[in-house]
């Protein structure tokens, strides 16, 4: 029996969820081209990862400098873990629950590491910020470099609230290079990854939207 008080209700709300759909898989192709493009700051190119990345990233990342003060890169480090690094965070792009990409010098061309933006939370409009440089290319403040410009997408393109990044304790530089950009630090997360066997405690720091200043390097 047709039911007179909910048959025009449901008829009504039919063109809703079509036109949420149209408008979400509008925003998600719109954002997998914005991600697929690459991203040019004053010394650096940050280019979209691709299975072509999977020698250099696994040449920079399998130096144990590298994976000592990271929680998802294990060590050693082999071409199959490259691999699979790599597939899992193109697995995630095309999902719209990732970004990442190399970093290029401009000068010289040369890979030189990693910045990705995973876990990205589009109810929360929140991401988590993951990065890693090549030892040869430390100490030149690239990092920095590039966080802003993955900071500019995160607020201005994609249109996140929140980033936030977990280092170690004893990673100083990870925690300057965020602090450098206005993260703060939220927490301690007592013994949260175990490395060489130890476990160690992990910083959890945090930016939001209304706190970020574009191109605005804050001393701390
Ligand atoms: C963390 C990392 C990305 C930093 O990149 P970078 O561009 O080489 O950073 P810099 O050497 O320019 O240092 C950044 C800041 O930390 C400071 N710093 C570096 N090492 C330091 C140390 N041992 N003690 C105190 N400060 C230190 C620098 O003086 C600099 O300060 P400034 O911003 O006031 O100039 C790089 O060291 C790296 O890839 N490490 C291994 C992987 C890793 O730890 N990734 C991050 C995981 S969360």
């Amino acid at each position: 029996m047709r039911n007179s008080a909910t048959g025009p209700a449901t008829r009504a709300l039919v063109p809703v969820p079509r036109l949420l759909m149209l408008k979400w898989s509008l925003r998600l192709r719109w954002e997998r081209d914005m991600v697929a493009a690459e991203i040019a700051t004053e010394r650096l190119i940050l280019r979209p990862l691709s299975l072509r990345d999977c020698a250099l990233i696994q040449a920079a990342a399998r130096r144990r400098e590298v994976a000592d003060t990271m929680i998802s890169i294990p060590h050693p480090f082999s071409a199959r873990d490259a691999e699979r690094y790599v597939r899992t965070r193109l697995g995630q792009m095309r999902r719209g629950r990732g970004v990442a990409l190399c970093i290029w010098t401009r000068s010289e061309r040369a890979f030189c590491g990693f910045v990705e933006l995973r876990a990205i939370d589009h109810e929360h409009a929140l991401a988590e910020l993951s990065f890693w440089l090549a030892v040869d290319a430390w100490g030149l403040g690239y990092m920095s470099e590039a966080i802003g410009a993955v900071l500019r997408l995160s607020f201005q393109d994609l249109g996140l609230n929140r980033i936030h990044a977990y280092h170690m304790v004893r990673n100083p530089a990870s925690r300057r290079v965020l602090a450098g950009h206005g993260f703060r630090v939220e927490g301690v997360l007592r013994e949260r990854a175990r490395k060489w066997g130890v476990f160690e405690d992990v910083v959890l720091q945090a930016l939001l939207r209304t706190d970020w200043r574009d191109g605005d390097r804050i001393e701390r």
